[in-house]
């Protein structure tokens, strides 16, 4: 584990826990290496039964470190990890079973990577949003797919282009989250869910898992989004949309065609 992302072990549950507060938990690489690497390599563990995942702070995650984005749109030399995002991968391939706690606001792949949990537990002040045309870029994690299956074309549309935001109760209702509960209730209640799955028949549970979902055309469609993405990561639009997130303003996309 890193400084950024603590991991523990009890009860047959892995706790994963965002811990870059300061930073509203944006995800950088490195967090997403270990996050990638924490579920990989559980897939065949015994011990662990279910993966619990919660944040420390106000925010779940204001999803990708922007700065990182930035660094990559000035043409920085970037290590680009074989096989793109190993978060990604590791939660398309998942065969054990995902708990969410969600504290707060959800940003980009912080709503996105849901979509790949089993159950989402989401605080009264929780607010889900998936801005990416705001910063000029394209879907990620297969939400292009498993968005619209699971909320509608039209909600889908309205979250990616226009960033509108869904509310803790919103989430229940459409589906994305299984229920809303209180701060101080929040990580007992999520805790319980993994603790009751891993009491569970672990083959039972896995099987069960890996028949709700097509982990080739979740591969599939990550391959499409990343090369969109990583296209328009590099382009006039996103360096507008980067430069005017760290200079506290609106974007001014009217000048680029
Ligand atoms: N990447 C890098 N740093 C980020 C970040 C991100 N995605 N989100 C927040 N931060 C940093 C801010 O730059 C700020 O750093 P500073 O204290 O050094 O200035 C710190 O975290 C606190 O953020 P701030 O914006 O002041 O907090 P807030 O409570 O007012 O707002 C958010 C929280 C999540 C609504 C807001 O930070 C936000 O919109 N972040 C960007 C989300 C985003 O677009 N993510 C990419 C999706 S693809």
């Amino acid at each position: 584990m890193t400084e950024h992302v603590r991991g523990e072990v009890s009860n047959g549950v892995l706790t994963l826990t965002l811990n870059r507060p300061d930073k509203k938990n944006a995800l950088t690489r490195a967090m997403y290496q270990t996050l990638g690497d924490a579920i990989e390599g559980e897939a065949d563990g015994t011990s662990v039964r279910c993966i619990l995942l919660q944040a420390e702070g106000d925010v779940f995650t204001a999803g990708n470190d922007l700065g990182d984005f930035a660094a990559i749109n000035r043409g920085e030399p970037v290590e680009a990890p074989r096989g793109g995002n190993p978060l990604l991968s590791a939660l398309a391939r998942a065969t054990m079973p995902i708990v969410a706690a969600v504290n707060g606001r959800a940003v980009g792949i912080g709503t996105t990577l849901l979509l790949h949990c089993d159950l989402v537990f989401v605080s009264e002040d929780a607010v889900l949003t998936t801005p990416f045309v705001n910063l000029a870029l394209t879907p990620e994690a297969a939400s292009s797919l498993t968005l619209p299956a699971r909320i509608g074309h039209a909600r889908a549309f309205a979250m990616f282009v226009l960033g509108e935001p869904v509310d803790a109760k919103t989430a229940v209702e459409w589906g994305v989250a299984n229920a809303v509960c209180s701060r101080t209730e929040l990580r007992g209640r999520a805790r319980a869910a993994a603790e009751a799955i891993a009491a569970r028949p672990a083959s039972a549970v896995k099987l069960t898992k890996a028949l709700m979902r097509d982990p080739a055309a979740l591969a599939a469609r990550m391959q499409i989004e990343t090369t969109h993405f990583a296209a328009q990561l590099k382009s006039a639009e996103a360096k507008e949309a980067f430069a005017a997130f760290a200079e506290k303003r609106a974007p001014d996309f009217s000048r680029l065609a």
